[in-house]
């Protein structure tokens, strides 16, 4: 698979920086293989861009009475093409289970939104050698009774907890042996080889490093993302623009 490059805002900028934002992005020459996320309240203004953009969250429900929730179905009538899920902090903050993850995956696909799947471990797991054991019970649970063909929709995001926010990165041998590893475990669920991105503390000095993982299919980016400049960078290196 191409490289991509994920952006995603988190709960971040207002009305007027995303206008900002939204011109310089129209100044530098995007492709469909950078994915913006921003805040769902933000989506209409990136639509019809030369870039394609994603939803950092959705429901695991269709429709109805589900006060606050944005339906796969209204995501996918609006034209965007990627969703996040399963994102550490959806885990951590609002308690999202493999579960109910793995509801949201199969509702998103069943309306056609591409799955970014964000697994990793904690820096107690990781230092505990627990992280092999939970990256393959959140895949075995997370993919549960999606067929082979669905599966053709997902990527995974590779993101150490203990790397998200924090300038801490592990090393890209470690990267690459856990990218490994992951594919291998859905190879053993399904057959295929599911492209793989690492997030955690990219940005614009570390990318061309980070880059050189040969198994990477690309990157998931927040607090950089936030910034025109050091996303470019980051798709210039990672894109090869
Ligand atoms: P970060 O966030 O790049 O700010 O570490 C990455 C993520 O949470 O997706």
């Amino acid at each position: 698979m191409e490289k991509i490059v994920v952006a995603n805002m988190k709960m971040n900028l207002k009305i007027n920086d995303i206008k900002n934002y939204i011109e310089e992005m129209n100044k530098i020459q995007c492709t469909k293989r950078f994915v913006v996320c921003p805040s769902s309240l933000y989506l209409p203004y990136f639509i019809n861009k030369d870039y394609a953009i994603g939803i950092q969250n959705i429901s695991s429900n269709e429709e109805g009475a589900y006060t606050g929730e944005v339906a796969p179905s209204q995501v996918e009538s609006l034209g965007v093409e990627y969703s996040i899920v399963g994102h550490s902090e959806r885990r951590q903050y609002y308690f999202e289970d493999d579960e109910v993850i793995n509801k949201k995956i199969i509702c998103g696909l069943n309306h056609n939104l591409k799955i970014i799947l964000c697994i990793g471990e904690t820096k107690e797991e990781k230092d505990n050698n627990l992280t092999n054991e939970k990256l393959r019970n959140q895949l075995v649970n997370d993919l549960k009774s999606i067929d082979r063909g669905q599966l053709e929709n997902i990527i995974v995001a590779y993101e150490p907890i203990w790397s998200i926010g924090t300038g801490l990165v592990p090393t890209n041998t470690e990267i690459e042996e856990i990218i490994k590893y992951i594919k291998s475990i859905v190879n053993e669920i399904a057959s295929i080889d599911i492209p793989v991105l690492y997030g955690g503390s990219v940005n614009e000095k570390n990318i061309e490093e980070i880059n050189k993982i040969e198994c990477l299919t690309g990157v998931l980016v927040g607090g950089a993302s936030l910034v025109p400049e050091k996303i470019n960078k980051i798709m210039e290196v990672v894109l090869n623009k």
